[in-house]
């Protein structure tokens, strides 16, 4: 599974992931805030329409902004089902044993969800930071009874974020339904990782989970610098990428002055 915000990025990864994910971490990668918080459902839904545009074959999942799934059962309904009406296949929601009243509501609503539990960046305030969960007993515990509970709520999968491989592996191990980490090693059934980051179109620190496959930001800088080059030396634009007027229309244009215009 990896993350699409817009057309281009859809038409990337279609061909290659199961699970295409439209994730709040729009809110930092493309929108520039330090944070998932300030994503509106109105964000999400502009770049949803974008990715469903494409018509993806890959499952496309829709993620719920904070404050999206926290007010209302009515609220919630209304929030996923846009979301299916724009052409989400299922949603996504951060939390455990304290949202599988919503996670219920949806799923009576035949909106299928995928559970998120460990590092929820939604839950930065309460977390203290982007810090690794799960990392001591109560916590570990707590983590596979949440798990546990989404299962029994109706979730059909699980995303596993900024935990311990072995308390990951022990929750993929302990449940029917998959599981899908980032930052959660090796044994969960499936691995998710924010497309920009795969492709390494980021500025500056990345989180210890990530491994970037090309150095997207320098190769694209590369290019365009390459381009504002050319632009700079008069090499471009060239005649493979001039227009040319028809044959005698030359000449029509020549004898014009603003002194013998009509
Ligand atoms: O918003 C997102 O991209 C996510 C993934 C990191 C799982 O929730």
């Amino acid at each position: 599974m990896t993350t699409a915000y817009d057309a281009i990025t859809a038409r990337i990864a279609d061909p290659v992931v199961d699970i295409i994910l439209v994730g709040d971490s729009v809110g930092n990668v493309c929108l520039g805030f330090g944070h998932t918080l300030p994503v509106s459902m109105q964000m999400m839904n502009h770049h949803l329409e974008a990715v469903v545009r494409t018509k993806p074959h890959a499952l496309l999942v829709a993620d719920m902004p904070f404050l999206s799934f926290h007010l209302s059962r009515e609220d919630t309904i209304r929030n996923a089902g846009g979301f299916l009406q724009r052409g989400a296949d299922a949603v996504k929601l951060e939390g455990g044993a304290k949202r599988t009243e919503m996670v219920r509501a949806l799923i009576d609503c035949e909106i299928p969800v995928m559970g998120h539990l460990g590092l929820t960046p939604q839950s930065i305030n309460t977390m203290g930071g982007f810090k690794v969960q799960g990392r001591n007993a109560d916590g570990a515990l707590h983590l596979l009874e949440d798990a546990h509970r989404l299962q029994e709520a109706g979730c059909f999968a699980i995303v596993l974020e900024g935990i311990p491989a072995e308390l990951a592996a022990r929750v993929t191990e302990s449940l029917t339904i998959p599981t899908i980490g980032i930052g959660a090693g090796p044994a969960c059934s499936g691995q998710v990782l924010v497309f920009h980051d795969v492709v390494g179109l980021t500025a500056g620190h990345h989180p210890k989970f990530v491994r970037a496959y090309a150095d997207g930001f320098r190769l694209l800088q590369d290019a365009l610098s390459r381009w504002a080059a050319e632009v700079r030396d008069g090499s471009f634009p060239g005649p493979e990428e001039s227009y040319r007027l028809p044959e005698g229309l030359g000449d029509i244009i020549a004898k014009w002055t603003p002194s013998n215009r009509t």
